[in-house]
């Protein structure tokens, strides 16, 4: 990995962007196939945590009555268990080969994989913790101006004065200088060429992350670069390229505009707690045998981990945006945040 690094940012003049570091680094990271998720992995997403989440994120669903795209679907944990509760068809679209043939294997002829976004769908698209793996732009603001930090060949940061579409982007951003942060270019992209395929029904993204008034904090001047490995979360994203997930958090008021801009409308956008809480999760947990403390002892804790807001009921946020839909989207009925994007 690190020679194949060196070698391009060799032959790209001793710079690359950061964007295409992440991206990178991320392609070998997901591509190695063993266990990145779950409590012997690097991380722990919500659906890796049990059936709860995907439960609850079934009421939704249900109401779409479409088939179901996932992006990134990991280890198949949420299409096994929305598969369990809904009839419907079930695509996955999935960059990492070695992470499709495991879903592949866990979920047999249950889903239908594509190799690239559809050129129309209707339905549901669900992103579950993808965004914040999608490749971002690092940027600097200075007194004397904006400028990109992207890697040099002994991997360490590099800057140079912005220019082009990342000029463009961090001019719209108005932070105190000195103060370095993320742009989601790809994300954006992502995002509007989705928009563009959705004939109608809705894309709901679920991720960590702010509006752009929160991410862009006078007080978040380090941004939003996080790393991942055995559990340990720190911010280096040069250590041991290709064997650590790398992540920005998500700027939840791009990826709306983007979404706007190609003629969705913004559905809703709460925090992953009232999210859930709004589909009903607590039902969900009281068909649980309450009895039964070996059975409803796991589903408690799984519950607490998803609504706390000191583990993911608040940093995790949702949004959905769509066309076409004949009734309001269950989630959205008790504290929307849509008017903070
Ligand atoms: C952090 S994991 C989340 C997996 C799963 N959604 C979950 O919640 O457990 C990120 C997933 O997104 C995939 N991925 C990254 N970039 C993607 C892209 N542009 N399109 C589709 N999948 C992508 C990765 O291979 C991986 O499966």
């Amino acid at each position: 990995m690190l020679e194949r690094l060196q070698r391009e940012i060799a032959a790209a003049g001793g710079w690359i962007p950061f964007a295409r570091y992440m991206e990178l680094a991320l392609q070998a990271y997901y591509g190695r196939g063993d266990q990145q998720f779950g409590p012997g992995g690097d991380f722990v997403t919500a659906p890796e945590l049990g059936r709860l989440f995907g439960r609850t994120l079934a009421r939704p669903l249900k109401e779409i009555h479409g088939p179901i795209l996932e992006l990134g679907a990991g280890s198949g944990a949420l299409a096994e268990t929305l598969l369990n509760e809904l009839d419907c068809e079930y695509f996955i679209l999935e960059t990492s080969p070695a992470l499709r043939s495991r879903q592949s294997a866990r979920l047999g002829g249950k889903v239908k994989f594509l190799d690239r976004l559809p050129e129309a769908f209707r339905g549901a698209v669900i992103a579950n913790e993808v965004l914040d793996a999608m490749p971002v732009h690092a940027v600097g603001w200075r007194a004397e101006g904006v400028v990109e930090r992207g890697v040099s060949l002994d991997l360490t940061w590099k800057e140079k004065p912005a220019s082009g579409a990342v000029l463009e982007a961090a001019k719209a951003i108005e932070v105190p200088a000195p103060y370095d942060s993320e742009i989601g270019l790809a994300g954006q992209a992502w995002m509007r060429s989705l928009a563009e395929r959705l004939e109608a029904g809705v894309i709901l993204v679920i991720d960590y992350g702010f509006s752009r008034r929160e991410y862009y904090h006078p007080q978040r001047s380090m941004g939003t670069l996080m790393c991942h490995t055995r559990h340990r979360a720190h911010g280096d994203p040069f250590e041991r390229p290709g064997e650590q997930d790398i992540t920005a958090h998500v700027d939840f008021s791009a990826l709306a505009y983007a979404a706007h801009e190609s003629g969705l409308e913004v559905l809703g956008y709460a925090t992953q707690a009232q999210f859930l809480v709004n589909c009903g999760i607590t039902d969900v947990l009281a068909q649980a045998n309450v009895e039964n403390a070996l059975h409803y002892a796991p589903l408690a804790a799984e519950a607490q981990t998803l609504l706390s807001p000191a583990e993911m009921g608040e940093l995790f946020k949702v949004l959905a945006v769509g066309r076409g839909l004949e009734q309001p989207l269950l989630g959205f009925s008790r504290g929307d945040r849509s008017n903070t994007l």
